[in-house]
């Protein structure tokens, strides 16, 4: 069906298109790999999500590589102290996600050192939130739970043709209900990824790159303003 053709385009355009960014590294799922492999994988999900929430890719790779560095695992990093946490968080901002961070693997290493899994689970950690928690349970662990950020209420306002504004809070918590149902059964980290790096690069707020879009065909918003001039399409 139509879900099915959407997430298979956009599952092979980010095969081909996947830029190879450090905590993606980390990510792929080998039938040996042990524990520990898989704690820091979670991990580094859970540092780079976390930085990323308000600061653009090229600008985290820095401080994630500096990061893994100093706290390559949730037990280095909950020996840390909060001014070390801090200072190398300087230039990012937002320093309560530092905190969150340092607290977060306190917590996790005090009740035996283990990320949690699944999305419920997480959300006991405090400073892991719905976008936290759906990150690292669906890239990390395969919990087949969607992620929302504000790229992604772009593309599927577009998608759907729905008129949203991205930044308010209701709309964001409406959109997570219709990401659960296009997130990819069997990929589901892939595809929150493929969906939130195609709202960053393709389906920009302005003059969005439809022709090079490869779920274009299933594009509500598109069709509509092929159909009507007046449409204005970027408008969302
Ligand atoms: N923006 C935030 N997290 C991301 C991820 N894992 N992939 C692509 N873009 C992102």
């Amino acid at each position: 069906d139509e879900t099915h053709k959407m997430r298979e385009s956009l599952l092979k355009w980010y095969d081909l298109n996947r830029r190879d960014l450090p905590w993606r590294r980390l990510n792929h799922t080998s039938k040996e790999e042990d524990q520990s492999e898989l704690d820091t994988r979670a991990y580094g999900v859970w540092v780079s999500e976390v930085m990323l929430q308000q600061t653009r890719v090229q600008t985290v790779i820095g401080y994630y590589n500096r990061w893994m560095e100093k706290w390559p695992t949730i037990h280095h990093l909950a020996q840390a102290t909060l001014e070390e946490v801090n200072e190398m968080w300087v230039g990012l901002g937002y320093y309560r996600r530092a905190r969150f961070l340092s607290e977060g693997a306190k917590k996790i290493v005090a009740e035996g050192g283990r990320i949690p899994e699944t999305v419920s689970a997480l959300r006991k950690i405090p400073g892991i939130g719905d976008y936290t928690a759906g990150a690292i349970a669906s890239i990390a662990f395969n919990e087949v739970v969607p992620v929302v950020d504000g790229n992604v209420v772009r593309a599927i306002a577009r998608l759907k043709a729905v008129s949203a504004n991205p930044k308010d809070s209701v709309t964001i918590k409406r959109f997570w209900k219709v990401a659960a149902q296009l997130v990819d059964p069997f990929r589901p980290g892939d595809f929150n990824q493929a969906l939130m790096e195609l709202g960053a690069t393709v389906c920009t707020p302005l003059n969005p790159s439809c022709s090079m879009c490869p779920v274009s065909e299933h594009c509500l918003a598109l069709l509509i303003s092929r159909e009507d001039n007046s449409v204005v399409v970027t408008d969302y």
